[in-house]
């Protein structure tokens, strides 16, 4: 065997090393620092949109085993309510709350429920909620439907929440 090739095939079981790392690495998912699952978030307030199923369930409830309050924010208030009973029976605590149904597709909604959260000093905001690819529709304010609803409303939560945390002293 030459030079060239013996290089060359070293060269490719290097490369399917490397790709086998990354490729693995990729496949585990995130990583999250066990540490931190630990961290005690008492006296800490956190909204969770889509915090009524699925990854935003899960999040909401570890905010909660680790002793934030949690504001599930839903557009189904009987399904935000069956999470936040949920969440408090299994973490002993009323630590998950349902304030306002939140329907991202819609900015009054947006504005209706931010309206009712406003004076909460928010520590985290975890914007979750989100569909994908659903049938082509435009939402009432004229935009698509997600683009609307994973995006534009949840920087108007954020836009509104932070401006009315800035008239107060809860401004950071
Ligand atoms: N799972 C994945 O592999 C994956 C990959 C990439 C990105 N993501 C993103 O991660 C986020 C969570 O994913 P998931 O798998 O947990 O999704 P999921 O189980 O489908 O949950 C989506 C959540 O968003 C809520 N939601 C949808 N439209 C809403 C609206 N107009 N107003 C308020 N809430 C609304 C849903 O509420 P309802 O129960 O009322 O429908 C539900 O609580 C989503 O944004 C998703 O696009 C997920």
């Amino acid at each position: 065997m030459g030079v060239v090739t013996k290089v060359l095939a070293v060269s490719v079981v290097l490369i399917a090393i490397w790709f086998g790392f990354f490729a693995r690495q990729y496949a585990a998912g995130g990583a999250v620092n066990p540490e931190w699952l630990n961290r005690s978030l008492a006296g800490r307030t956190a909204i969770v949109t889509g915090g009524n199923a699925g990854i935003g369930f899960i999040t909401a409830k570890q905010l909660a085993k680790q002793g934030a309050t949690v504001i599930i924010a839903s557009r189904d208030e009987k399904r935000a309510k069956e999470a936040v009973a949920s969440i408090n029976n299994e973490t002993n605590s009323n630590l998950a709350e349902f304030v306002h149904p939140l329907d991202l597709s819609s900015f009054r909604s947006v504005r209706d429920f931010v309206e009712k959260v406003k004076d909460r000093k928010i520590d985290y905001l975890i914007n979750n909620a989100g569909v994908m690819i659903p049938p082509h529709a435009q939402t009432e304010d004229g935009f698509e439907i997600q683009f609307q609803t994973n995006h534009l409303s949840h920087f108007l939560v954020r836009l509104v929440l932070l401006a009315n945390a800035c008239s107060s002293p809860n401004c950071y």
